[in-house]
């Protein structure tokens, strides 16, 4: 079982020295927090908020997911270069039609180098 790296889980003083490795590593959501059943909605997965991740022959991110609990809705998959071999927020926006209940959506990451990342979870409440 590979080991899950969570904001959660690391200590605080450990993300102040860690910041910019764990800022590209990290998977951010960003959708609304409320939607209304049936109306399709986007969610946009990018990593690193201020710092962007290498793309290197060796280094690069090549997988995000996006998770609704425990159910796998969508994934995307990159390979080397796919941003000309320069630092990049990698991103990608899912379209998803809300259901009938409320999700809590997350997303987790693959960094060839550095292993699998898991952002915050984000509610949203279906109406
Ligand atoms: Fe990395």
């Amino acid at each position: 079982m590979p080991r899950v790296f969570k904001a959660i889980d690391i200590a605080k003083e450990e993300k102040e020295v860690m910041r910019d490795y764990l800022d590209r590593h990290m998977p951010h959501l960003f959708c609304p927090d409320e939607v209304k059943k049936g109306d399709k909605f986007t969610v946009k997965v990018k990593m690193g908020n201020e710092y962007p991740h290498p793309d290197d022959a060796d280094h690069f991110i090549s997988l995000i997911q996006l998770w609704n609990r425990e159910t796998l809705l969508a994934e995307c998959r990159y390979t080397s270069g796919a941003f000309g071999h320069k630092p990049s927020h990698s991103e990608v926006d899912f379209y998803l039609t809300a259901p009938d209940v409320s999700m809590n959506l997350s997303a987790m990451s693959v960094c060839t180098k550095h292993g699998l990342w898991q952002s915050e979870d984000k509610p949203v409440k279906v109406i």
